[in-house]
């Protein structure tokens, strides 16, 4: 560091897995220039790795100090985040966040308010971890069509996914390791329940496509309901279970969403995509297919994303959000289906879900563990019974890929296809 420079004079706010990742990062490496000096967290009472007088209880008391050149947002709260975070835009400051629930709900008024008030918003550390896949959409294909991006978006997933698979371990205990080695989220339902891939898949499709969706709207099933018997009766076939979140541009030129289990094959790079590691698939027009495999979770690997960000930050870095000029429509639920795999120990529940779900009663098959089926659905029925499908515990899982619903002859039901 040049001698005379001024470090650049940071305030953390949240203290957590990322914040310390992050802090432990730039200790390690005096010579970036990087001053943390200021870190705000909630609780006064935890006990932390810095001495008390290191930290304010009041995140405000950060963005009301113009001596602070950067503020980092890694705290747990989407609300609590969004309001700091849109506080500090509105003061024109520069803000890096890994916080992908509230990106995913707020993207087009955080992009605006850049807008409107000159600041900078980076948040690599949001998708992926240590994955650079937003500034590899947002910049390397700014301007190339791209078929689809897809690939295994939460790392405590697959976590529990590997050790169930490998191990052969039952899904608590390797859900509670997921939690113990920091992957996990306060609430882990939002990483069983793929909320968390899903808010990353929104966020990577302003990026790839141009496209702001609401998180809401995007389906997501998680794998709350597995068991041993599902990751067999994938195995059979050669294949895994993985969670995928997938953006698709379909033939009609629309985009569409979604983040479930699938079966995945070997010929696919995500089935050799372990334990925490995520692994992005870009599949372009003219670059063809790219692959990018890296640590979804923990604290160093994110804290490397937000230091990647910091210094693109410092060097006048922004995203350009190309492809919204142009953006497609989105066709997150209508006319699109999945060739589905459905299984529940009682095979009295899951004759139920045979109907939600308008497969025939015959698809019905039974083994030692319950009964399962399989079959085309629509996605929109996947999408209206999707609370009853995991309240209910009922494990779902893509066979192939999302396609348009066969256009049948009039007059033609998908029950007498289906016959
Ligand atoms: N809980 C998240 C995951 C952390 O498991 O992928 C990283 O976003």
């Amino acid at each position: 560091m040049d001698v005379d420079k001024q470090p650049l004079r940071i305030g953390l706010i949240g203290f957590g897995c990322v914040g310390q990742g992050f802090y432990d990062i730039i200790q390690q490496q005096p010579e970036l220039g990087l001053a943390v000096t200021r870190i705000a967290v909630k609780s006064p009472s935890k006990p932390r790795t810095l001495p008390a007088e290191r930290f304010s209880f009041h995140a405000d008391e950060l963005l009301d100090d113009p001596a602070l050149d950067l503020l980092i947002e890694v705290i747990d709260d989407p609300a609590e985040a969004f309001r700091l975070v849109s506080a500090a835009l509105r003061q024109g400051r520069r803000v890096v966040t890994a916080n992908k629930a509230m990106l995913a709900r707020h993207l087009p008024e955080l992009v605006q308010l850049q807008a409107e008030f000159g600041g900078t918003l980076l948040y690599e550390a949001a998708v992926c971890g240590s994955i650079p896949i937003i500034r590899t959409l947002d910049g390397y294909f700014s301007h190339e069509p791209l078929h689809a991006v897809s690939g295994i978006f939460n790392g405590s997933s697959n976590y529990v996914l590997t050790r169930m698979t490998e191990e052969g371990s039952d899904y608590g205990p390797a859900l509670a390791e997921a939690q113990a080695k920091g992957f996990a989220e306060t609430d882990p339902s939002l990483d069983m329940g793929a909320f968390d891939p899903r808010s990353k898949a929104v966020i990577l499709a302003a990026h790839a496509y141009g496209v702001f969706l609401n998180p809401d709207e995007v389906l997501n099933l998680g794998i709350e309901g597995i068991g041993a018997v599902d990751i067999a009766h994938a195995a059979v076939q050669g294949r895994k279970v993985k969670v995928v979140a997938g953006l698709y541009r379909l033939a009609n030129g629309r985009v569409t969403a979604l983040v479930t289990p699938q079966f995945v094959g070997p010929e696919s790079p995500l089935y050799a995509v372990e334990q925490e590691f995520n692994g992005v698939v870009i599949e372009a027009k003219y670059a063809d297919t790219q692959f990018l495999r890296g640590r979804g979770a923990g604290g160093h690997p994110t804290g490397s994303a937000v230091l990647a960000d910091v210094l693109a930050i410092q060097r006048g870095f922004r995203y350009g959000y190309a492809k919204q000029a142009a953006a497609p429509e989105a066709q997150l639920t209508a006319d699109l289906e999945v060739d589905a795999y459905v299984r529940h120990a009682d095979a009295g529940v899951l004759r139920e879900a045979l109907t939600w779900l308008e497969l025939p009663a015959k698809a019905l098959q039974t083994d030692a563990h319950g009964a399962f089926a399989t079959g085309p659905v629509a996605v929109q029925q996947l999408w209206a019974w999707r609370k009853e499908l995991r309240t209910a515990g009922i494990f779902v899982a893509r066979v192939g890929e999302v396609r348009p619903v066969a256009v049948l002859a009039p007059g033609v039901t998908k029950a007498a296809v289906l016959a």
